[in-house]
C-alpha cells in the first residue's frame, strides 16, 4: 500500500508539474534478484553523473502510469523466467503492455533495456525483446541501443560495458535534449556491443599494464591464490555504493517482544480458515503446511539424497494442478549467519527499524526484512547470504578492509583488469559473501551498508508430484539435497538443506520414511502453459530425467483418477525417464510400474547413465522409438511434455526431437525448428526446465 501511494504520489508530480529536468526510472522485471540488483547499481551509480533516479520494479511502476506519464525516461533491465515467461514482478505490466495496441500510447518515452538471459534455453530473451517490440510499436523511443547480456558469455561483464556507455545518453535525456533515435537495425551495429566485441575490449583490459604475480587466472582457485602487485591496474573500479538506509537501533526491544522472525507476521492457523482463499499466499505470505510424511527416494548408500514430501494444505482453499509449483520460502544455514556476525562483531539479538539516510526520500527501503528485526532474523530469513557476489558487493567489501593487501584484491577483482579473475574465483568458484568475508579477515562492512546491498533471500519453487483429484488436500514435491563442491570448500543449497534440516530427523533408518513434526512456509506457483492437456484423446510423451519426473507423477494421478470417471477416450501415454542405476535414484519406481500396470501409462522407457559400459541419457532412448515418436507427436498431434535440467538436458532433448523430425518426418532442418515451434505456440511442446 506504501508503494502504491508513493507511486500514485509521483505520477501526479509529473504530469502536474512537468519539471524540465527529469527522473530516471530505472524499472526492472527480476525473478531470482539478478536484474534489481543491476537496476539497483544503475541508480546508485547514476547519483554520481548527476542523474536522478528511482527504482521499482515494471509491476510497481504500473503500465498506466507509463502510458499517462508521456514524458518518462526509463531505463529497463529484464530477464524472463521459466520459459520466456515475465518475473512475478513484472506480469502484469507486460500483460497490459501486450495488450496495448494504440501507436502513439507510449509517445514521447524515451527508454533503452538491458536483456538479461541465458542463450540455452530457446525462449532466450522473450521478456526483454517483447518489452523492446512493444515499447517501439506504441510510439516510444531507444535513446540507447538495447543490449542482450547472455549468462553463457558473461552476463555481468557485457551488462557493465552497456551500463558505462548509458550515462552519457541518460543525461541527455532526462536533461530532455535531442534523442537520437537508436532503431533496431543501428543497434544491430552500433548501439549495441556484440558479445565478441565486449570479450575482446575485456581482454585487451586484462593484457594491459596488470601484474598479477607470477600466477595465471588458471591457477587461481580462490581469493586466497591471488597474488596482487603494488602496481596493479585498478581502473574501472565501480564507485563504493551508497548506504540509503539507516538502522535505528531498538535498545529497549527485548528481541523476544519485537516481530523477530517473519513468521511471527503470518496468520495462525485459525485466522487462516477464515480468510479468503484463493491465490491469497505467497512468499511474503505464506501458508504454514503441516508435513505429514517424509521419504528417501534414493537408495541410503548413494551420495544424492532425494526426498519426497507430503504436506497438509487444509484450511489453505490452496486448489492447484499437476504443473504447478509449490514454492517455499527458506532459511540460511545458522552457521552462515554465525560467521557473519562474527566477523562484524554483531550481537544478532540487537533489533532495528530502518529509516532512508536521505530525509526526503520516500521510497520504501529494504521490505523485506520486515522491520522492526533482529539482526539474526535479517541475516537468517530475509537476506540472501550464499549467492555470487556482484562486483557493487565486493567494492563495499573492498571499502571496509583495514589491510591493504586484502582490499587490493578485492578491488582488483572488481576492476576491468581483473575480469577474468572475477570470472575465474568469484562467478566459477561459486563464492559467497561469507566465503569472502573468510578470507578477508580484515573486512569488517557497516551492517546497514551491508543489509542495504545484499539481495532479498528468494524463495524457491519444486514442481508438485500429485494431484487434487486423488490428494484432496494434500500436496507432494520432490527435492535433491544439492550440495557443490567448490575449490573453497563445500556450498549447500540454501532451501534444500534448509528442509533436510528440518525434516531429516523423521527418517528412521529402518523404513527411509518418517512422520515430522514439522511446518513448511509454502505457497502455490502456477505452472503456466505446463500442465495437464483438457483432452486424453490425444498422446502424451512425458520426459523427465532425475527430479524432472516429479511433475510427471501428478499428470498420471490426474489421468488415472479421469479415466476412472470414464467417458474419456484415451491415447497412448509415455514416459522418458532417466537416472544413475536401477537400485540407486529409479525415483517412484514402484508408483511408475502400478501405473504401467493399470495402464495409465503405456511405456516407460528408462535411460541409465552408470549402469552399463556407456552412458545412456534419455534423449539416446528417444531416439531408438523415432518412427512413434513422430507418429505420436505429429501425425496424432499429440502432446510433448519436457522437464528438468535446462542447461543441458533439454537442449540435447530439443536437438534430439528436431533430429526425429528430420529423420521420421523427412523435414529439413529449417522445417523441423518451424514445426517445434508451433507446437510449442500451440502449447503442445511444453517445458518445465530449471538450471
Ligand atoms: P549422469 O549424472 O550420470 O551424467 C538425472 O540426473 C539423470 O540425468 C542422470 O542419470 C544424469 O546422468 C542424466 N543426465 C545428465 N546430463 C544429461 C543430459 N545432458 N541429457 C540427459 N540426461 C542427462
Amino acid at each position: 500500500a506504501r508503494l502504491r501511494a508513493q507511486r500514485a504520489a509521483s505520477s501526479k508530480k509529473t504530469s502536474a508539474q512537468k519539471p524540465a529536468v527529469r527522473e530516471a526510472v530505472i524499472a526492472f522485471a527480476s525473478q531470482t534478484g539478478t536484474a534489481q540488483d543491476i537496476a539497483c547499481a544503475i541508480a546508485s551509480e547514476s547519483k554520481s553523473h548527476g542523474i536522478a533516479s528511482k527504482v521499482l520494479s515494471l509491476n510497481e511502476l504500473g503500465f498506466e502510469n507509463v502510458s499517462a506519464a508521456k514524458t518518462s525516461v526509463i531505463v529497463l533491465v529484464a530477464s524472463s523466467t521459466g520459459d520466456g515467461d515475465p518475473p512475478d514482478n513484472a506480469s502484469a505490466f507486460f500483460r497490459q503492455l501486450q495488450k496495448a495496441q494504440s501507436p502513439e500510447q507510449l509517445k514521447g518515452i524515451q527508454f533503452t533495456c538491458l536483456g538479461l538471459g541465458d542463450s540455452n534455453y530457446t525462449s532466450f530473451m522473450h521478456v526483454p525483446r517483447t518489452l523492446c517490440r512493444k515499447f517501439r510499436e506504441l510510439g516510444a523511443e531507444c535513446f540507447h541501443g538495447c543490449q542482450e547480456a547472455d549468462e553463457v558469455e558473461g552476463l555481468e561483464e557485457i551488462a557493465e560495458d552497456w551500463v558505462e556507455r548509458l550515462w552519457a545518453p541518460l543525461k541527455n535525456a532526462v536533461a530532455g535534449g535531442t534523442v537520437h533515435k537508436v532503431s533496431p537495425e543501428q543497434e544491430k551495429t552500433d548501439g549495441k556491443v556484440s558479445t565478441q566485441q565486449a570479450f575482446s575490449q575485456a581482454t585487451s583490459a586484462s593484457n594491459a599494464g596488470v601484474s598479477l604475480g607470477p600466477q595465471s587466472t588458471d591457477s587461481l582457485a580462490s581469493i586466497s591464490d591471488l597474488c596482487i602487485s603494488s602496481d596493479v591496474d585498478l581502473q574501472g573500479v565501480p564507485a563504493c555504493p551508497e548506504c540509503r538506509v539507516k538502522l535505528v537501533w531498538e535498545e529497549d526491544s527485548n528481541a523476544a517482544d519485537v516481530v523477530l522472525l517473519r513468521e511471527k507476521s503470518w496468520p495462525s492457523q485459525q485466522e487462516m480458515e477464515h480468510r479468503d482463499p484463493k491465490g491469497l499466499y505467497n512468499a511474503e505470505n505464506p501458508f504454514l503446511g503441516k508435513v505429514l510424511e517424509v521419504r528417501r527416494l534414493t537408495a541410503g548408500w548413494s551420495d544424492k539424497r532425494v526426498l519426497h514430501v507430503e504436506v497438509d494444505l487444509t484450511g489453505s482453499a490452496v486448489v492447484y494442478r499437476p504443473g504447478d509449483s509449490m514454492g517455499v520460502a527458506p532459511a540460511n544455514d545458522p552457521c552462515l549467519v554465525n560467521d557473519i556476525l562474527g566477523a562484524l562483531g554483531i550481537d544478532g539479538a540487537r533489533v532495528f527499524s530502518v529509516v532512508p539516510r536521505q530525509e526526503s526520500s520516500n521510497q520504501v527501503l529494504l521490505p523485506h526484512l520486515h522491520w522492526p528485526c533482529s539482526v539474526q532474523h535479517a541475516l537468517a530469513s530475509a537476506c540472501d547470504i550464499t549467492s555470487v557476489p556482484r562486483k557493487t558487493l565486493l567494492r563495499l567489501l573492498a571499502e571496509h578492509c583495514s589491510d591493504e593487501i586484502e582490499k587490493r584484491k578485492l578491488l582488483y577483482l572488481c576492476s576491468r583488469s581483473g575480469r577474468d579473475a572475477y570470472r575465474k574465483v568469484v562467478v566459477e568458484g561459486n563464492s559467497s559473501v561469507v566465503q569472502i568475508l573468510r578470507s578477508c579477515p580484515s573486512c569488517k562492512p557497516p551492517l546497514d551498508a551491508l543489509l542495504d546491498i545484499l539481495p532479498p533471500l528468494a524463495p524457491r519453487l519444486y514442481s508438485i508430484s500429485s494431484s487434487q483429484l486423488e490428494k484432496g488436500d494434500k500436496a507432494q514435491f520432490a527435492f535433491t539435497v544439492v550440495t557443490l563442491q567448490t575449490p573453497w570448500g563445500t556450498k549447500n543449497g540454501v532451501a534444500t538443506h534448509w528442509m533436510d534440516r528440518l525434516l531429516s530427523p523423521a527418517l528412521s533408518a529402518a523404513s527411509n520414511s518418517g512422520k515430522p513434526q514439522a511446518v513448511l512456509p509454502v505457497f502455490l506457483r502456477s505452472g503456466g502453459a505446463f500442465h495437464v492437456p483438457d483432452t486424453l484423446e490425444k498422446p502424451w510423451i512425458m520426459i523427465g530425467p532425475g527430479t524432472g519426473v516429479t511433475p510427471f507423477l501428478g499428470f498420471l494421478q490426474e489421468r488415472r483418477a479421469r479415466r476412472q470417471a470414464g467417458g474419456e477416450q484415451s491415447a497412448p501415454c509415455w514416459l522418458f525417464f532417466g537416472c544413475r542405476q536401477p537400485t540407486e535414484d529409479f525415483l517412484y519406481e514402484d508408483e511408475l510400474k502400478d501405473f504401467l500396470e493399470e495402464k495409465t501409462l503405456n511405456r516407460l522407457e528408462v535411460a541409465f547413465s552408470r549402469h552399463g559400459s556407456s552412458k545412456v541419457y534419455v534423449q539416446h532412448r528417444i531416439k531408438e522409438f523415432a518412427d512413434e515418436v513422430f507418429d505420436m507427436a505429429i501425425t496424432q498431434a499429440g502432446y510433448v511434455f519436457v522437464c528438468g535440467d535446462g542447461a543441458s538436458m533439454a537442449k540435447d532433448v530439443h536437438d534430439c526431437l528436431l533430429a526425429i523430425l528430420q529423420s521420421a518426418g523427412r523435414l529439413t532442418g529449417q522445417e523441423a525448428v518451424t514445426k517445434l515451434a508451433e507446437m510449442s505456440k500451440e502449447r503442445r511442446y511444453v517445458r518445465d526446465i530449471w538450471s
